[in-house]
């Protein structure tokens, strides 16, 4: 029998294909984004049927996955005491969890995590090592026990100026180095405020798209940039709309199947408070946390919050 997952899975399927389609969106290699005249009011127009439905459960098919992103934050005893409160939380089941501490500490938190949480870097080489000055091969996160990379955040994209062309390359060389790449997308306060929020995710959607083979070890992260780090976390609705949207993206210029697989994660002023609001969101798979990861206790709220996808 058809889990209820699957059913709800199937009808998001139908109702994907017979939604209007963006006119510009007919491939994965269009060679122009600016003409698309795909606007909020008409996502919303496609989004409102599904989000009136008041159930309460995943559009994706994987698992609920929250990842704490550690940035460049930490000592060995601070790491050692965040260890430690996170192996003595009760963890749900059913709910994929990483922490990416920085690069020098992963060994450590590696060794002395017991808890079911699995390690991620926040970053790996665009290909094979070597004459790299202060970078870290995919191959080196593999040797050490490492099988999952956050790639394309924001930090890295506008603080170090990593263009969508350069992330594409490192998602499609990690994933060949058989890490799980986590793959962050969002816009900045001006481009939001300039209608073209869609548009700049669509952008950073296709920079992967046109270099990776398969979507099955990606989880997306929809992180605004205005969200990070900020306090003003994006309202429910705001972050479910972008969310289907991205899926819709997927669906049209991927595939169905891999819309419905996909796992699109929030995150930007997460914590213990908003989680479960934003986790009763459909099209909302889990979070990527930085601040409220620093404080074991808090992050497995987090986690946590995947209570609020049961109806
Ligand atoms: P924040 O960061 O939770 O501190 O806003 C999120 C992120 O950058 O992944």
């Amino acid at each position: 029998m058809a889990s209820p997952s699957h059913v709800a899975a199937s009808a998001k399927s139908a109702s994907i294909q017979s939604r209007p389609a963006c006119p510009l969106f007919n491939g994965l290699r269009r060679s122009s984004f600016e003409q698309c005249t795909f606007s909020f009011a008409d996502l919303q127009k496609i989004v409102a049927p599904r989000s009136s439905k008041g159930v309460v459960s995943m559009e994706g098919t994987g698992k609920f996955f929250v990842g704490g992103n550690w940035k460049c934050n930490g000592t060995k005893d601070s790491i050692a005491k965040l260890v430690g409160d996170l192996n003595a939380s009760k963890l749900e089941d059913g709910v994929e969890i990483i922490v990416a501490p920085p690069f020098l500490y992963i060994s450590q938190v590696k060794d002395s995590l017991t808890a079911p949480i699995q390690i991620s870097a926040q970053n790996s080489w665009v290909g094979k090592g070597g004459a790299f000055t202060g970078e870290i091969s995919a191959e080196q996160l593999k040797d050490i026990g490492c099988n999952w990379v956050i790639l394309g955040h924001s930090e890295r994209r506008h603080i170090i100026g990593e263009t969508n062309e350069f992330t594409g390359k490192k998602a499609a060389y990690a994933l060949e180095q058989n890490l799980k790449v986590i793959a962050c997308v969002g816009e900045k306060l001006e481009e939001r405020e300039a209608g073209k929020t869609f548009d700049v995710c669509y952008e950073q959607l296709k920079a992967f798209a046109d270099e990776v083979s398969s979507w099955d070890n990606i989880v997306i992260a929809y992180e605004p940039v205005w969200a990070i780090g900020t306090g003003k976390v994006a309202t429910p609705q705001q972050a479910q709309e972008v969310h289907a949207a991205i899926r819709e993206w997927m669906a049209k210029n991927v595939s169905p199947e891999a819309a419905k697989k996909v796992r699109i994660i929030y995150g930007g002023s997460v914590n213990g408070k908003n989680c479960a609001e934003l986790a009763k969101q459909e099209d909302i798979d889990g979070f990527l946390v930085g601040g409220a990861s620093l404080k074991g206790a808090e992050f497995a709220t987090i986690c946590n919050s995947v209570t609020a996808k049961k109806p």
